[in-house]
């Protein structure tokens, strides 16, 4: 049976660099059995993680009625999880912070679903010309995943790009995001 990879989109853009690192990624990835599923935050209704621990005292997702519920359902039985995102204020894009915060409910020992050991990727983008932009993404995103017990199985940090479509024409992050896809 194929494995499944989850895409989650923190950009505004339809089509912009951060959507074009993760087609790339795809492409990469399409000669080996995965199937992919993609989710466009931007346009979605997630509220932010209320710390009522409801869901740590039940095992079960958030209890928030909102369309989280669609992106639990996609992390839930995927074997690669990416997430793809400019980056914001030095940061995490408002549409996909709200993610990381409501993967709470996955980390107790009541939890249902158990998400340790999967591989993630990150994919990220600025228009920045100093890569040291990306630190404190960088740092958030480590951390996370060491909290989470999550494999990193890639990281492109694009920076220099700033317009839609910049990345399809310059650097090489396109053939890296291809080819971290390839080595799934
Ligand atoms: C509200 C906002 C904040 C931004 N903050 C930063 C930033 O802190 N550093 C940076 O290098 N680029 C920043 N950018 C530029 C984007 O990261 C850059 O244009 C990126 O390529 C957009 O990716 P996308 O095409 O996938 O949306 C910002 C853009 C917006 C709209």
């Amino acid at each position: 049976m194929s494995q499944k990879i989850t895409v989650i989109l923190g950009s505004p853009r339809r089509n912009g660099n951060s959507e074009r690192l993760a087609a790339a990624l795809l492409k990469g990835a399409a000669e080996a059995d995965y199937k992919a599923q993609t989710i466009r935050m931007h346009g979605l209704k997630v509220g932010g993680c209320i710390d009522c621990r409801r869901c740590w005292s039940n095992g079960t997702h958030c209890f928030l009625n909102d369309d989280m519920k669609d992106v639990y359902a996609a992390i839930d039985d995927a074997a690669v999880i990416i997430f793809a995102s400019p980056l914001y204020f030095f940061s995490w894009t408002s549409q996909i912070k709200p993610v990381w915060d409501r993967l709470l409910p996955y980390f107790h020992p009541n939890s249902k679903v158990d998400v340790r050991g999967r591989r993630v990727i990150l994919l990220a983008t600025a228009g920045d010309t100093d890569k040291r932009c990306f630190d404190g993404m960088k740092k958030s995103f480590h951390l996370s995943c060491q909290y989470c017990e999550w494999t990193i199985a890639g990281e492109v940090y694009a920076y220099d790009v700033h317009d839609t479509g910049a990345i399809s024409k310059k650097g090489d992050w396109l053939t890296r995001a291809e080819e971290i896809g390839k080595s799934l």
